[in-house]
């Protein structure tokens, strides 16, 4: 009787067991199936982050500009915008003393508030606190708050971001 050679089976020849073989299939399996998971405690965890939209612009030198009245923003108040999908901190200190920030604390991207008693802005998440230049004071945010281009006309605040 002749035998052919068939080529070698590592499971037939016994140098990896049939559980050892099973097992590590059941463990890559568990790691793929776990991973949406993962993603997504990760992601409800996660404060809320930047969008890409004004990379994006600055990319592109596009300018976006929103405008607010004056009477919507009296002294010592502060007001949320929007540009280009991004949360901006308009401040009115006093007369026409007006400035204007992203709100998006550069600490892990969760937004700042005006404290008008304290005259600065704050991020609640963890207590950084930032002066009305933008550059911060106390707290883990070690990055000054981007500062918006700002122009007023009569009775007009133009607000646009920084390219
Ligand atoms: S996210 Fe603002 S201090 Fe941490």
């Amino acid at each position: 009787m002749k035998q052919i050679k068939t080529g070698t089976n590592p499971l037939k020849e016994g140098k990896i067991s049939r559980r050892s073989f099973l097992s590590s299939i059941v463990t890559v399996w568990g790691a793929i199936l776990t991973l949406p998971f993962i993603y997504g405690i990760v992601d409800y965890l996660s404060p809320p982050g930047k969008k890409f939209t004004s990379f994006r612009n600055k990319l592109q030198n596009k300018v976006e500009v929103t405008s607010i009245p004056l009477s919507e923003l009296p002294e010592n108040s502060s007001k949320f915008i929007k540009i280009d999908d991004e949360p901006v901190l308009v401040i009115r200190k006093d007369g026409m003393n007006i400035i204007a920030f992203s709100a998006i604390c550069t600490h892990l991207d969760c937004l700042v508030g005006y404290r008008k008693n304290e005259k600065d802005i704050i991020c609640n998440c963890h207590g950084s606190t930032f002066n009305l230049d933008g550059m911060p004071q106390e707290g883990p945010a070690k990055e000054p708050l981007s500062k918006y281009n700002l122009t007023i006309e009569g009775d007009k605040i133009t607000i646009s971001n920084p390219i």
